[in-house]
């Protein structure tokens, strides 16, 4: 396995932005990670792992220590009679999976169909689409802790999903690299068809099948989202919509009639942060190289020669519109790596 000095990030993400990495690896299995990890503490380098690149923003600096780029790659899967557990290695394209899951009419990811990045990306932050949220087909995780060297597997519950969260964002978490997820999937598909614009596609149309439903999300996504056509840079939702009481939500639609709202749990309600970016007159702006997608508010746009600080400025430029208008923080659904 080579380790290669000053490599440039920039192409590894779907943003196009971010400096150099002191050091970088490519890890092909479970041996060839634990030997960048044992070379990572003899030298006392940090660990940034690297999946599909499509949810960062990396510093202009770049990165110090070693970034591991993950390729395990891999599906496999065993049946349990009604349904099957698929294991699938980190580094597998998420949507890959999904294209091989609707081949196979295993049902419970196609509502996640086209979604950019890899398996371990989709685990670490509970990628989310269309009514369906990861967490709810998870089975398991196994995973390296790299401080004792151990492989272990997590339970469902054990991975602590939130909206685009998990544990693997938190303090203990951090310590441990994802190897594969295991997904159990129906063999006889239930079509989730509740959100808005998948109910609107299917109106008056018998139950579809989870072929069709994927052609539909395939769809809607490229209607709406440049991403990830990648003609320019961009990592999709740029911020978390914002999850407020009930009771403040009363107080805003007082204030401003139309502003929409999910119910997300007891006594809380999701925002469209689309729509509060949108109202606050963001939509399709453009300040240099950076932007504001013309199709969908949440999407900040790097129009070519856009850098992290760029972004960054530009990103809380809005969000001090959107809360000044509406009383209500954006909070940043990417991660941002290293100082911006
Ligand atoms: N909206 C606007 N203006 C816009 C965009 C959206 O008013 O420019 C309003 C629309 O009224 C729309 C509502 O916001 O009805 C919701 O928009 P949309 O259905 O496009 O979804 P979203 O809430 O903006 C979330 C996820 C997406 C996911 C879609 C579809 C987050 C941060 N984003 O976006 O995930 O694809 O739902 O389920 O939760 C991602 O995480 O990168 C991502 C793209």
């Amino acid at each position: 396995m080579r380790i290669l000095k000053n490599v440039k990030l920039a192409p590894y993400t779907t943003f196009r932005i971010g400096g150099p990495a002191e050091l970088f690896a490519e890890a092909k299995s479970l041996s060839e990670i634990k030997e960048s990890v044992k070379f990572a503490r003899k030298n006392k380098l940090k660990i940034f792992v690297l999946g599909g690149g499509s949810n960062i923003l990396i510093s202009d600096d770049g990165v110090r220590g070693l970034v591991l780029r993950l390729l395990i790659r891999g599906a496999d899967f065993r049946d349990k009679g009604s349904f099957v557990l698929a294991s699938v290695g980190a580094g597998e394209i998420w949507d890959k999976v999904v294209a091989w899951a609707v081949r196979h009419n295993f049902g419970g990811i196609e509502n996640l169909s086209l979604i950019p990045g890899t398996v371990g990306g989709a685990v670490h932050q509970n990628i989310g689409a269309y009514g369906t949220e990861l967490k709810d087909v998870l089975h398991s995780v196994n995973a390296l802790n790299i401080k004792s060297g151990e492989v272990l597997r997590l339970s469902k519950k054990g991975c602590r999903f939130g909206y685009r969260d998990s544990i693997f964002q938190h303090k203990i978490g951090k310590n441990y690299i994802v190897l594969s997820a295991v997904l159990r999937l129906d063999k006889k598909p239930k079509p989730k068809i509740i959100y808005s614009d998948l109910v609107k596609y299917f109106q008056n149309k018998k139950e579809p099948s989870i072929q069709k439903i994927r052609e539909a999300v395939i769809r809607i996504r490229r209607s709406k989202l440049i991403y990830p056509d990648q003609f320019f840079g961009t990592a999709g939702s740029f911020f978390k919509n914002p999850v407020i009481s009930s009771g403040v939500y009363k107080r805003l639609i007082g204030l401003h009639p139309g502003l929409k709202g999910r119910i997300s749990g007891r006594n809380l309600v999701k925002l469209s942060a689309g729509q509060l970016i949108e109202l606050s007159g963001w939509k399709g702006k453009r300040i240099g190289s950076v932007g504001v997608s013309k199709k969908h508010a949440l999407v900040l746009v790097n129009y070519g020669r856009g850098r992290a600080q760029d972004i960054k400025k530009f990103a809380s430029l809005i969000g001090s519109d959107v809360e000044r208008k509406f009383g209500v923080k954006l909070e940043p659904e990417v991660r941002f790596v290293g100082e911006i």
